[in-house]
């Protein structure tokens, strides 16, 4: 089977290595790919946004089927027009891809189906928001409805930071038209986790749960990134949580989504806080999470192309996974200055023996080769260095150690991967 990977990051590396191990797959290509990525795909010069050029590359070199990594596509409908020519597509169209490009449409349809979630209000004026927020008087969160990269939701702990976060979104426009309309909602309490199920359409079974770190200093500090490491299992998520969050979140949103005309495909990416009520849903996601996507990766020990395939094909009734019993964590480098300004092209050093320990892979995000073959930084997270351990501590020991093999003087990385998964 001749396959097409959208995307270029992190995530995109840990799927393009887990599908090339697949007896199924004829030839991979990787729309833009990375330095990394070259190593198991033909990578093609085409954005992972460009629509019309996906479109086209998919006709001329024969592909049967398109994997999409990044959200953005999703959300403008990539999918939709991938399988309009007849070709299935790993992740949701763009009516269910909502879920993750307007939080208002996904706040009003947990609500809807009584799916547990932060009370909230939105909102499409300044004025009535701020009155929202006085008469509400305890800590909320402002959210710009629409994608902000990650960005675009702001905890407010006093009045005067949530008048402030409401005047940033809707009268500055920080995140621009993201923020034409918002979410107030109910700052929850809790330990954050985050859960990954495939769903086909119809149904939904679980995968894996895994917790990041997206501030970018030790101890959780600084501002946020896009995730700085991330581990699966997630000890939060015991046995019994799990069943919780598959009855209360995962199938009943899967349901819901059937109902209202846009079933869901592709991996449902739910952001949780696990508080004393048990799972409430912060978030949802229509992608796999980046780092999150690479030690659930490196724990599959299914071919990673069939269950894919089953999810875009609606056979997730067939599929049993299985997985490696070992836990797994990603500790991601980055370029000096991430998440601000950083620079490109700083020469990276060492990665091959790292990656050449036994039970490391080093997924490549933001890298590229220079003139001269050699491997430089291309983006602010660069690399993502993934080990298996027999728990969470001797797979952050073995990270670590592969860290330490690479010689990047440009980079960093935080030194407290896992620290809430040691601590328990
Ligand atoms: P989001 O982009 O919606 O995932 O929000 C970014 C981060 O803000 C989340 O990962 C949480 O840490 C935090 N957050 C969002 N909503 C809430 C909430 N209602 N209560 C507490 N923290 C929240
Ligand atoms: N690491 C969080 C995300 O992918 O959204």
């Amino acid at each position: 089977m001749k396959v097409l990977l959208v995307g270029g990051g992190g995530r995109e590396h840990a799927l393009a290595w887990a599908i090339s191990k697949s007896p199924k797959l004829t030839k991979l290509y990787a729309a833009p790919g990375n330095a990394g990525i070259a190593n198991c795909a033909e990578c093609i010069d085409v954005s992972a946004e460009d629509i019309p050029a996906i479109c086209k590359a998919v006709k001329e070199l024969g592909i049967e089927f398109v994997i999409v990594g990044p959200e953005a596509p999703l959300v403008d409908g990539l999918a939709d027009r991938v399988e309009a020519m007849g070709i299935p597509v790993f992740g949701p169209s763009m009516a269910a891809a909502e879920l993750e490009g307007s939080k208002g449409m996904m706040k009003d349809l947990l609500a809807k189906y009584n799916i547990p979630t932060a009370d909230y209000q939105r909102f499409d004026e300044p004025d009535a928001a701020k009155e929202y927020i006085r008469i509400k008087n305890h800590p909320v969160v402002v959210k710009a409805d629409g994608l902000a990269a990650g960005k675009g939701v702001i905890l407010s702990h006093t009045l005067n930071e949530a008048y402030a976060a409401v005047d940033q979104i809707m009268i500055e426009e920080a995140f621009g038209n993201a923020g034409q309309e918002i979410v107030i909602e109910e700052f929850l309490i809790g330990e954050e986790a985050s859960f990954f199920a495939l769903c086909d359409g119809i149904r939904a079974i679980p995968m894996a749960g895994a917790q990041d770190h997206k501030q970018v200093h030790d101890g959780d500090h600084g501002p946020n990134t896009g995730g700085m490491g991330a581990y699966t299992p997630a000890p939060v998520l015991d046995d019994a949580i799990q069943k919780r969050i598959m009855d209360e979140v995962i199938n009943p949103t899967v349901e819901a989504m059937a109902k209202e005309g846009k079933p869901y495909k592709g991996v449902l990416f739910a952001g949780l806080m696990i508080g004393e009520e048990g799972p409430k849903v912060i978030e949802f996601n229509c992608r796999f999470g980046d780092p999150e996507c690479q030690p659930i990766m490196a724990r599959l020990k299914s071919d990673a192309l069939e269950m894919l395939l089953a999810s875009a094909q609606g056979n997730l009734d067939k599929l049993k996974l299985k997985w490696d019993p070992r836990a797994a964590m990603t500790v991601v480098l980055a370029a000096e200055g991430y998440p601000g300004r950083n620079a490109k092209g700083t020469p990276i050093n060492g990665v091959e023996d790292a990656d050449a320990i036994e039970d490391v892979m080093v997924f490549h995000a933001g890298t590229a080769l220079d003139d001269n073959g050699q491997l430089v930084s291309n983006g602010g997270r660069v690399l993502g260095v993934t080990a298996l351990g027999d728990t969470v501590e001797d797979a952050q020991k073995l990270a670590y150690k592969a860290v330490d093999t690479i010689d990047w003087p440009k980079g960093f990385c935080r030194r407290d991967i896992g620290w809430r998964a040691i601590g328990r």
